[in-house]
C-alpha cells in the first residue's frame, strides 16, 4: 500500500509510463492504466537544462565536486545530482558509492581479439556491486517519503546493498532470497547489516511474485530494480565512464543481463547525455546472458522483441539466474536505439572469462564475466571490429562468490555437471593451492619448476 499524499507537481522529475505515457504518482512502480513500468523524466530540462546549467558548466561542476569534503559531493552518484530526482540533502543516505575505476585489460583484449578493452568496475562500490549506485537514490527517496520499511527480492547483491543503505538510513529491511541459490558471502552481508532475511523455497522469480503481494498489503517500499529511482542512480556509472574518456564515447559498452535494469539505466544515461549535448553519438550497448538464463536472447531471436519468452533459469552465475526479467522492454529499447545486440554464453565460457579477468589482477564475480565471454563471440561474429574500443561493465567484486573461484581452481566447478567433459579447456587457467612440507628446499624447487 503506497503512502498517500506525495506531490508530484513540485519536483523537477516526474514518473511516466513507458507504455502509454501517462504520468504516475512518485512512489508507484507500474502504470495504473496499462501496468507497464514507469521511468523518470525531467520536463524542466526542455527549456533550461539540468540545474539551469550548460553541459560545459555541469562537466566542470561535477569534476570539482570530487575535491570537496561534503559527503554528497564525495559520492560518485550525488556529485551528479543535477541529473537525478530531487532529494533533500538531509535525507541522502550515502556510503560514498560510485567513483569506481576504469581499468585497461590488455591480456583480455588479446584473448578477445580487440585492441582497446576497458573495464568499468562497479564491483568496487562499498558493498561490492553496482547496486549501491541505485540503492543510494531509492533508499533516500524511501526515507524522504516517510517509509519505515524497505524490501527486495534478490539474487544476493541487491539485498546486500539494500541492507547496508537501510541500516545507514535508520530503515528496517526485509530480504527475500531463493533458498540455497545465492552465494554465502552475499547472504552474510544482509545478515551483517541487520536485515530480516528470508530464504524462500523457490527461485528469484518466485521471490518476486511473493514480494509483489506483500508490498500491496503492507506499507513497505519496494527496492527491486522496477523501482525507477534505482535506475536513476545506476545512470551515474555511464556519466562517470564518459567523464573518464573526456566525453568521447567508446564504440561498444557490454553489460551482463539479469533483470535488465542496469542495461536500461546505462542506455537511459547515454540517451540523456546526447539530449543534453554531452555527446554526439551513442555507443552500441550489448547485453550478454548466460545460456541457461537467456530470456532476452530468446525474446529477440524468437519473437523479434514482440513478447517476452520467460525461461526456467539455471546458471552458476547465480546473480543473473533470472527467467522473467521485469525491465525487458526498457533494455530492448536501449539495444535498438543504440544499435547494440544480445548474446548468450555457456557456463564454460563464463568460467574461462572470469579466470582471465582474475589473471589481470582485477577479478569479478561470475555474472560480470559474461561480458568478456560475450565480447569474444561478438568479435568472432564481426559485430565488434578489432579496432573498435570496448568497455565491459563489471558488476560485482571477486569476493562476492569465492566458492566459485575456489572450485574453479581446484577443478571441481564442473564435477558431475553435464559439460564436465568439455571443461578440460579450463586447465591452463587453473591454479589449485599446493600443499607442501614446511621446507625451504621444497618451496625453492617449486619456484624453479614454475619458472620453467
Ligand atoms: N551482475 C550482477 C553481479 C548482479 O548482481 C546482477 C543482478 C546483474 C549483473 C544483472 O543486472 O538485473 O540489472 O540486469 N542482480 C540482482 C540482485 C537481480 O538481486 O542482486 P540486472
Amino acid at each position: 500500500m503506497a503512502e498517500p499524499g506525495i506531490q508530484s507537481d513540485r519536483s523537477v522529475s516526474q514518473l511516466r509510463c513507458i507504455g502509454c505515457g501517462q504520468i504516475a504518482l512518485p512512489d508507484r512502480f507500474r502504470c495504473e492504466h496499462c501496468r507497464d513500468l514507469l521511468e523518470i523524466i525531467f520536463p524542466s530540462w526542455e527549456d533550461r537544462g539540468p540545474g539551469g546549467l550548460s553541459s560545459v558548466a555541469l562537466r566542470n561542476l561535477w569534476r570539482d565536486r570530487r575535491s570537496s569534503l561534503d559527503p554528497a559531493d564525495q559520492s560518485g552518484v550525488w556529485r551528479f545530482r543535477e541529473i537525478l530526482p530531487e532529494i533533500a540533502k538531509e535525507q541522502i543516505i550515502t556510503i560514498r558509492e560510485g567513483n569506481t575505476p576504469v581499468y585497461q585489460l590488455p591480456h583480455c583484449a588479446t584473448s578477445a581479439g580487440v585492441k582497446q578493452l576497458y573495464a568499468k568496475h562497479q564491483g568496487m562500490n562499498p558493498t561490492g556491486s553496482f547496486k549501491d549506485t541505485g540503492m543510494t537514490v531509492a533508499a533516500s527517496f524511501a526515507r524522504q517519503a516517510g517509509y519505515k520499511w524497505v524490501a527486495c527480492a534478490s539474487t544476493g547483491n541487491t539485498s546486500a546493498s539494500m541492507a547496508a543503505y537501510a541500516a545507514r538510513g535508520g530503515l528496517y529491511s526485509l530480504v527475500l532470497i531463493p533458498d540455497g541459490k545465492i552465494s554465502w558471502s552475499k547472504l552474510s552481508q544482509s545478515l551483517d547489516c541487520g536485515a530480516i532475511t528470508c530464504q524462500l523455497k523457490t527461485d528469484f522469480d518466485g521471490c518476486v511474485r511473493v514480494l509483489n503481494e506483500v508490498v500491496q498489503r503492507m506499507p513497505v517500499y519496494l527496492l527491486n530494480s522496477v523501482n525507477p529511482y534505482r535506475v536513476e542512480g545506476q545512470k551515474t556509472a555511464a556519466f562517470e565512464l564518459l567523464e573518464h574518456f573526456g566525453w568521447e564515447p567508446p564504440d561498444h559498452i557490454i553489460v551482463p543481463g539479469g533483470n535488465l535494469a542496469n542495461s536500461s539505466a546505462i542506455g537511459k544515461a547515454l540517451r540523456e547525455m546526447k539530449q543534453l549535448g554531452f555527446i554526439s553519438r551513442l555507443p552500441k550497448i550489448s547485453v550478454i546472458q548466460a545460456e541457461g538464463a537467456n530470456p532476452l536472447v530468446r525474446t529477440i531471436r524468437e519473437t523479434g522483441g514482440e513478447n517476452l519468452v520467460p525461461v526456467h533459469a539455471d546458471t552458476m552465475a547465480t546473480a543473473i539466474r533470472i527467467g522473467n526479467p521485469a525491465s525487458w522492454k526498457k533494455a530492448l529499447r536501449v539495444i535498438r536505439e543504440s544499435e547494440g545486440t544480445v548474446e548468450q554464453v555457456s557456463e564454460i565460457e563464463i568460467a574461462l572469462a572470469k579466470a582471465e579477468i582474475g589473471a589481470e589482477g582485477i577479478g569479478c564475480e561470475p555474472a560480470s564475466a559474461v561480458t568478456l565471454a560475450g565480447l569474444k563471440k561478438l568479435v568472432m561474429k564481426g559485430f565488434v571490429k578489432p579496432n573498435e574500443s570496448v568497455v565491459l561493465v563489471l558488476t560485482g567484486h571477486v569476493l562476492k562468490d569465492s566458492e566459485y573461484t575456489l572450485k574453479f581452481h581446484r577443478g571441481d566447478l564442473f564435477a558431475e555437471a553435464p559439460f564436465e567433459k568439455e571443461s578440460h579447456v579450463l586447465k591452463p587457467q587453473q591454479r589449485a593451492p599446493l600443499s607442501l612440507e614446511p621446507n625451504v628446499e621444497a618451496v625453492i624447487e617449486l619456484l624453479r619448476s614454475a619458472e620453467k
